[in-house]
């Protein structure tokens, strides 16, 4: 195979027109470095907002692109003990996924079970920790709580119904239209609603008037304010997504009369403020899950690196029925 980068030189526009494949010499690993290929890596909303300059840390330019994924150790340099040739590993994260060769100090890999679906790996490091920590560190939460979501079909949200159900947490979903409906149920949510400006009182129906604390926003906008109306007082609405691109709503008559409250919730705010011990507790456990197929995501398609345009314009197109992901070829 050939080495290729999907490398973009500016910011701003439309990331199909801004990124290419473009090739370079296979790198030797040094001491200490291993030489790993690149099994697969997601096109995250993340990623284009750092396309188009939207996200809170942007690269150096030229830059290439991909925050997480997966491959496969396959030369190792001098003094290195700790893996082997064919060895899947986690690539850091930030650190340029899409790419087919990366040349990586082997103190920087988690090795992952070999067995496990490389897909599936390869979305690990973003969005099923948002997930668990959205449901952790916003509200203290006891089985049989309510929570509600919005974009409920997105990676995040799967990963939050299937986190919140083995809390025994009762989720409320919201998704933006009827033809998601299903999926999320497919997940093993029970109750999945449609937004719209009656959603108050459909989740009031729906749960029995429960007493929702927490409320967790991909949307911001209107979007925001529908999620606060479904609360009771004092409960949080936590925003973690900038998906309708329009500031979060939130009513003065929430703020004021019922004490609603509104935070931000970023998983790199989370890495600087943990400790390595909880890191490695929540991955461990999140690997576990994921290698035993109990936690996923869908995926709508896999697209060559050599395409890496194409899968961009893929990954923008809202309605998919899961994540694009690039692999090497
Ligand atoms: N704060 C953090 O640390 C953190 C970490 C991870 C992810 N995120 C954020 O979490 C969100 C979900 O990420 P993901 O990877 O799970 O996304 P994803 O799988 O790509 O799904 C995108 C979701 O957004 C919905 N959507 C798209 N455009 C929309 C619009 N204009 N208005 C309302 N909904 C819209 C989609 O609905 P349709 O299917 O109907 O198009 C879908 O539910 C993103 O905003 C991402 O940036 C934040």
């Amino acid at each position: 195979m050939n080495p290729i980068k999907a490398q973009y030189d500016e910011r701003g526009g439309a990331p199909h027109k801004l990124i290419k494949a473009v090739p370079f010499d296979k790198p030797e690993p040094g001491a200490g470095e291993v030489l790993v290929e690149l099994l697969a890596a997601p096109i995250n909303p993340s990623d284009l907002l750092t396309l188009t300059g939207d996200y809170g840390v942007l690269p150096d330019l030229p830059a290439i692109g991909g925050n997480e994924g997966v491959g496969k150790v396959t030369e190792l340099g001098a003094e290195v003990n700790e893996l082997e040739v064919g060895q899947t590993v986690l690539l850091p994260i930030g650190c340029g996924t899409w790419r087919s060769h990366l040349v990586l100090p082997a103190k920087d890999l988690i090795a992952l079970p070999g067995q496990a679906d490389p897909l599936q790996l390869a979305m690990l490091t973003i969005n099923p920790p948002t997930a668990a920590l959205l449901l952790s560190e916003v509200v203290d939460l006891a089985p049989g709580d309510w929570v509600i979501q919005n974009a409920a079909n997105s990676a995040v949200g799967g990963y939050l119904v299937q986190l919140a159900a083995e809390r025994g947490l009762k989720t409320v979903n919201v998704v933006r239209r009827e033809s998601a409906v299903e999926s999320v149920k497919q997940l093993g949510a029970e109750l999945v609603l449609v937004d719209g400006p009656d959603l108050a009182e459909r989740v009031a129906e729906a749960t029995g008037q429960a007493k929702i604390r927490l409320a967790i926003d991909a949307v911001g906008g209107a979007a925001t304010d529908r999620l606060a109306a479904c609360l009771t007082g004092g409960a949080t609405v936590a925003n973690y997504g900038m998906m309708s691109g329009e500031s979060c709503q939130l009513s003065p008559a929430h703020l004021i009369f019922r004490g609603i409250k509104l935070t931000g919730f970023w998983l790199a705010s989370w890495f600087e403020q943990s400790s390595p011990a909880d890191q490695q507790q929540l991955f461990g456990d999140l690997i576990g899950k994921i290698a035993a197929g109990k936690l996923s995501a869908p995926v709508a398609a896999t697209y060559p690196l050599s395409e890496v345009s194409e899968a961009l314009r893929a990954a923008s197109r809202g309605e998919r029925d899961g994540k694009i992901l690039l692999t090497a070829e």
